[in-house]
């Protein structure tokens, strides 16, 4: 199998989509995109560009779930591979759209999967989620630890992971590298891109960069009596920056071995609730209101990942710390304060 040189990114206009494209055109990538901005914007693109100083080689607006759109991408391009992103992110919304969900991220994937089939295409980057493990259970988790999804998100997640390792075993030509990241956040270190999802953040990080610039008032901090040592729930914070290395690693291991590999992206580290707003609140130099809530349902204690497996296939080893994730996410916020539609009052609209 070759090294690839073009890239398929799919959801990249998203908050990971859009630093992975950079990643790559910064290796010598040529990269295109599909994506349909329901959770993003087409203005990211002049940033990722002016980032880069290179173009991405196309973007195309279309749903993921239409497969005669794909497959006229992948008749105009010569892919090498896929790094899949797009689906639907949040796991509360799942719990009351669980159809939309088990559509986006299972049907979209399949859509994907028959249309690399037919392009013959066989190299797969694929997003999934810490959220597989559920309830598992205090301690670093490494890729053995049971899959227990608790709600549709998790569980489209899983089933994508099952359906993948099925094609693997029958079809020898693929190589499914499956990236389950624990919890991205932070910024690209310029201040041009960044996480801006549509309407109200559901996610800790850009939740708390919108109060520090006053966008909303106060912090809701989702439970104060887990097991933990202040009571707040803990989670494994992965810089962006770190996350899509890991993803321009994968492309150069596509050779190693065929089949189905699955790997743990995280820093091996928690971080409390509390922990986050004190290192925010130090690096913005703004105190950061907030106030303890009810526990947010489906939420779990403790999630930290165990990612030797990839340090030892790949090397990968996370360099960023909780600092610069809340340093650069603030810069984000600050030089961004309502996002990517800051860019559109700009007279040349290039943000
Ligand atoms: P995001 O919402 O910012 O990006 C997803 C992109 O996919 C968006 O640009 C959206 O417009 C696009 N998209 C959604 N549905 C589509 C469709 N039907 N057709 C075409 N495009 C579509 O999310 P993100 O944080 O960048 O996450 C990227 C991937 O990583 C997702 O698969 C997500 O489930 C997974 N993931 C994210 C996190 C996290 O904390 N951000 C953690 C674990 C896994
Ligand atoms: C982190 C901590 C909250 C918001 C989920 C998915 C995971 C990945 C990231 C997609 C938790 C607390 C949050 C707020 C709070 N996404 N919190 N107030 O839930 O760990 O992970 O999103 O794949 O797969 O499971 O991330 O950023 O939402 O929450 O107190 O306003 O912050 O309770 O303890 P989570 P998060």
């Amino acid at each position: 199998m070759s090294q690839p040189t073009t890239v398929l990114i799919t959801g990249g206009a998203g908050f990971i989509g859009s630093h992975a494209c950079v990643e790559l055109l910064d290796h010598g990538y040529e990269v295109i995109v599909v994506d349909d901005y329901s959770n993003s914007t087409p203005q990211v693109f002049a940033r990722v560009e002016r980032i880069a100083g290179r173009f991405v080689g196309a973007v195309y607006e279309l749903d993921i779930l239409d497969r005669q759109a794909l497959s006229a991408v992948f008749d105009r391009h010569t892919v090498d591979a896929v790094i899949h992103f797009a689906a639907r992110k949040s796991v509360s919304e799942s719990t009351f759209r669980p159809i939309e969900y088990y559509d986006t991220n299972v049907g979209g994937m399949t859509a994907l999967l028959r249309t690399m089939h037919e392009h013959g295409v066989h190299q797969l980057v694929h997003s999934s989620s810490c959220s597989v493990y559920g309830e598992a259970g205090r301690g670093p988790l490494d890729e053995a630890v049971p899959a227990r999804p608790t709600n549709p998100y998790a569980a489209s997640k899983w089933t994508c992971e099952q359906i993948l390792a099925d094609v693997c075993r029958r079809r020898p030509e693929y190589t499914v590298l499956c990236l389950r990241y624990f919890n991205p956040v932070g910024a690209h270190p310029s201040g041009l891109l960044g996480e801006d999802p549509h309407g109200t953040p559901d996610n800790l990080m850009p939740y708390l960069a919108q109060v520090a610039i006053g966008r909303r008032e106060r912090l809701r901090v989702y439970g104060d009596d887990y097991p933990t040592p202040d009571g707040t729930a803990i989670r494994d914070y992965l810089h962006v920056m770190d996350t899509v290395e890991a993803h321009r690693l994968a492309l150069d291991h596509f050779g190693d071995a065929p089949g189905m590999h699955v790997y743990n992206l995280g820093r091996g580290r928690g971080s409390s609730v509390l922990d986050v707003i004190g290192v925010f609140s130090r690096t913005c130099g703004r105190s950061i209101p907030y106030e303890i809530a009810p526990r947010r349902p489906g939420d779990v204690a403790e999630l930290v990942a165990d990612s030797s497996a990839v340090r030892r296939a790949w090397g990968w080893r996370p360099v960023r710390d909780l600092v610069d994730m809340c340093r650069d996410a603030w810069r984000f916020q600050r030089l961004n304060p309502q996002g990517y539609a800051d860019s559109a009052r700009r007279p040349d609209g290039r943000g």
